[in-house]
C-alpha cells in the first residue's frame, strides 16, 4: 500500500507521518483479520493528500459525492494505508443506536453484552466506516456526537465508557442526488473533515482500466475513457440524468465483453438500460454507436 502511494506521487512527508502512526500502534489478535489489502486501489492524488493529512491529525472525514466517486474504495484504502483494521458500519433508516454501539445478548445462560462496529471500532483503533450515514435517523446517530469529539468516548447505557483508542477513525460516506437521501443534521456534519470528491478524471480512468484490464489494446482503453467522459459532460449539461453516469456499469461492461459479449449490447446492459427515460436512453446509445459498431467483436478489444 505504502509502495502504491508513493508511485502516485503523494507527498514524502505524509508518507513518513504514515509509517509513523503505523509503528506507534499494535493490533490485537482477534481483529488482524480485519487489516486487508484492498481489491482496487483508490487513484486521486489530491483527494489522497487531503484525506491522509485530516486522518494524521486526528479528524475523521466524511466523503460526500455522487455515486460511483470511489468513496468506499477510498475509505478502505485509508483503513489499509494506515494498516488498522476496518469495521464497515452499513446505516438504512432501520439502524438504532443499539445496532451501532451494541446490546445485551443471551450468551451460555447469561445476559451478556455485545459490542456494535462503533464500539469495537473505538476499542481496537479501528477504522469505522459509516457507509451512507445520512441515510440514518437523527436519534440513531446522536450516540456518534461524543464519539467524534476531541478525545471522544462513548457511552453504554448501563453499561461502561468506552474511550476512543487513540487510532480510532470514523469515515463517513454519503451520496447525494439520489431519491431518499437526506441531508446530514448540522451536529454531526461540524464534527467531520468533509471531502467532496470528484468524478475520476480522464487519466486515472485510463489507469484504473489498465490495473483492471491489462489486456485490453490502448485504444480501446482510450475509447472507454472517452465514453465516460462524454456522459459526464452530458450529466453536466443536464441533457442525461446521473443515472447514466455509472463508473461501476462501465467496469461491469468492460468484464461482460472479455467474457465475450459484444461490446454494444455490453455497454446497453452495464450502462443504457439503466435508463427508463426513452428520449435520455437513445441520446445514451447514440455516444456508444458513435464510437462502438454494432459488428465490433469483443475479441478485437483485447491483446
Ligand atoms: N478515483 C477512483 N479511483 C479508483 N477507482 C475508482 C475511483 N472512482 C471510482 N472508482 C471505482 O468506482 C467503483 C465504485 O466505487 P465505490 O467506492 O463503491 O463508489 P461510491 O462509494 O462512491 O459509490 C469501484 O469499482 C471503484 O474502483
Ligand atoms: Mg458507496
Amino acid at each position: 500500500m505504502l509502495d502504491f502511494l508513493k508511485k502516485e506521487g503523494i507527498h514524502p512527508h505524509l508518507i513518513q507521518e504514515l509509517e509513523q502512526f503505523r509503528s506507534a500502534f499494535g493490533t490485537e489478535p482477534e481483529v488482524a483479520n480485519r487489516i486487508r489489502t484492498p481489491r482496487y486501489y483508490y487513484y486521486g492524488t489530491k483527494i489522497w493528500e487531503e484525506a491522509l493529512s485530516a486522518l494524521l491529525c486526528g479528524e475523521h472525514l466524511l466523503l460526500t459525492g455522487p455515486k460511483a466517486t470511489g468513496k468506499n474504495v477510498l475509505a478502505e484504502n485509508l483503513a489499509a494505508a494506515f494498516g488498522r483494521p476496518l469495521f464497515n458500519i452499513s446505516l438504512s433508516i432501520n439502524t438504532d443506536a443499539a445496532s451501532l454501539i451494541g446490546s445485551d445478548t443471551w450468551k451460555n445462560g447469561e445476559v451478556t453484552f455485545r459490542e456494535g462496529p462503533v464500539s469495537q471500532s473505538a476499542r481496537f483503533g479501528g477504522f469505522g466506516v459509516l457507509d451512507e450515514i445520512n441515510m440514518a435517523k437523527n436519534e440513531a446517530l446522536a450516540v456518534l456526537h461524543e464519539a467524534l469529539d476531541f478525545r471522544g468516548s462513548i457511552d453504554v447505557p448501563g453499561y461502561d465508557r468506552i474511550d476512543l483508542h487513540p487510532a480510532c477513525r470514523f469515515i463517513a460516506t454519503m451520496n447525494y442526488g439520489y431519491a431518499g437521501t437526506r441531508e446530514l443534521n448540522e451536529a454531526l456534519t461540524s464534527r467531520f473533515v468533509v471531502i467532496d470528491m470528484p468524478p475520476i478524471s480522464e487519466d486515472y480512468l485510463a489507469k484504473l482500466l489498465r490495473s483492471e484490464f491489462p489486456d485490453l489494446s490502448p485504444a480501446w482503453n482510450t475509447q472507454f475513457c472517452r465514453i465516460f467522459q462524454e456522459l459526464q459532460k452530458k450529466c453536466e449539461s443536464a441533457e442525461i440524468s446521473p443515472k447514466a453516469l455509472d463508473l461501476r456499469g462501465l467496469l461491469a461492461s468492460v468484464r461482460l465483453i472479455k467474457k465475450g459479449l459484444s461490446p454494444l449490447e455490453a455497454l446497453r446492459l452495464g450502462i443504457g438500460n439503466k435508463i427508463f427515460d426513452p428520449y435520455e436512453r437513445k441520446l445514451v446509445d447514440d455516444l456508444f454507436l458513435i464510437r462502438v459498431s454494432e459488428k465490433q467483436s469483443a475479441a478485437e478489444l483485447f491483446q
